[in-house]
């Protein structure tokens, strides 16, 4: 019988209660046991192979171009289509590429066969669309810079306004959040960044790394599972995915990598409640409404909370399917 069932049955406070906890308690067992995946502090570890070739050094500006991903165009729904039009129709000095399977893997090959095969053979084995579409925005990221964006968001205001004149030059890497819940019992769980949209220069640092990490995340699954990478997907729970190449896992990559370039403590409590950019290092993280206005907590839509630059309509978000 399930919790939900439980309570319907039921409808005495106790039972209620003693479900909460249940659920609580469950969500920190996983959060936990998902914590042994990950490095707390310090480097990931790098496979051999997998070590990453840094020559580039990010430019002053962000390259003007709009990246976004997804099946064969004959296969989308019409109305993501307006959506997707909308970063063209308002960035028209932007270079706009998409990528369905067939040209993702021909990028990834071009873009990366020379000095990193193993990420090429990485990508290729991991014969799954959700990991493949979750590693493949940071490559796009990191090889070309811009924007990245998933194609059920909307663009809103021109990306040459998004970020303030002062901001750019220092700037490598746009974050946004999506969850500020300082209330969250679960501490690591009180900060998540967005993963639907990016804004990176080619080569930054802190993008290069959120690869590193993804990439250790998927081949020390794995391991522990005692799998191969293209059985991954076939065993992956929707909290696994979530942790390991999701929005989770790419949150806790930076605030490690943060923490541990930073030499400092980087937690939920630095980020939280941003009325204005904040820039630490070469990351501006930026307040809820750039990326994340269209949600129902955590000051999102609120005024005072930035301006908003996109909305995410949520209509071919796995995540928010799967999980509702
Ligand atoms: C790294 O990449 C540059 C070109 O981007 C190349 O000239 C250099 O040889 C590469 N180094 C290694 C160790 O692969
Ligand atoms: C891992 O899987 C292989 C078969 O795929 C098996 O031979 C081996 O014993 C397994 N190792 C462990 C530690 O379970
Ligand atoms: C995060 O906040 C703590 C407490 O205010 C501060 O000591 C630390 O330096 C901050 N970390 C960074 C990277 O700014």
């Amino acid at each position: 019988m399930s919790i939900s069932t439980l309570i319907a049955i039921s409808h005495t406070r106790y039972v209620v209660v003693v479900a909460t906890a249940v659920l609580l308690l469950l969500g920190l067992a996983v959060t936990l046991s998902s914590r042994s995946l990950y490095y707390g502090y310090s480097e990931p570890g790098i496979l051999p192979g997998n070590e990453i070739n840094r020559t580039t050094i990010p430019g002053l500006t962000f390259p003007q171009k709009i990246w976004q991903t997804g099946p064969p165009r004959d296969r989308l729904d019409p109305s993501l289509a307006a959506l997707m039009s909308t970063w063209e129709s308002l960035n028209p000095g932007h270079q706009y590429t998409f990528l369905d399977d067939d040209a993702a893997m021909q990028y990834v090959t071009d873009r990366f066969s020379e000095y990193h095969p193993n990420l090429v053979a990485l990508y290729t084995d991991l014969d799954d669309v959700i990991l493949r579409a979750d590693l493949l925005r940071l490559l796009c990221m990191w090889a070309d810079g811009g924007v990245y964006s998933d194609i059920d968001t909307e663009c809103l205001v021109p990306i040459d306004r998004w970020i303030p004149a002062e901001y750019v030059e220092a700037t490598s890497l746009v974050i946004g959040i999506v969850a500020d819940l300082p209330e969250n019992p679960v501490e690591n769980r009180r900060s998540e960044i967005v993963q639907w949209t990016f804004l990176s220069k080619p080569s930054a640092k802190y993008t290069v790394k959120l690869v590193e990490h993804v990439v250790a995340n998927l081949h020390n699954y794995a391991e522990e599972k005692n799998i191969s990478i293209g059985e991954i997907g076939k065993t992956m729970s929707v909290g696994d995915v979530m942790r390991i190449t999701g929005p989770v896992g790419v949150t806790w990559a930076l605030y490690d990598t943060l923490r541990y370039h930073l030499r400092a403590p980087f937690e939920w409590y630095n980020v939280t409640g941003l009325r204005e950019p904040k820039l630490v290092d070469d990351v501006l993280f930026m307040p809820i409404n750039a990326f994340g206005s269209n949600q129902q907590h955590s000051h999102s839509g609120e005024a005072g909370y930035g301006p908003i630059f996109l909305k995410h309509h949520f209509s071919g978000s796995w995540h928010q399917n799967k999980n509702g």
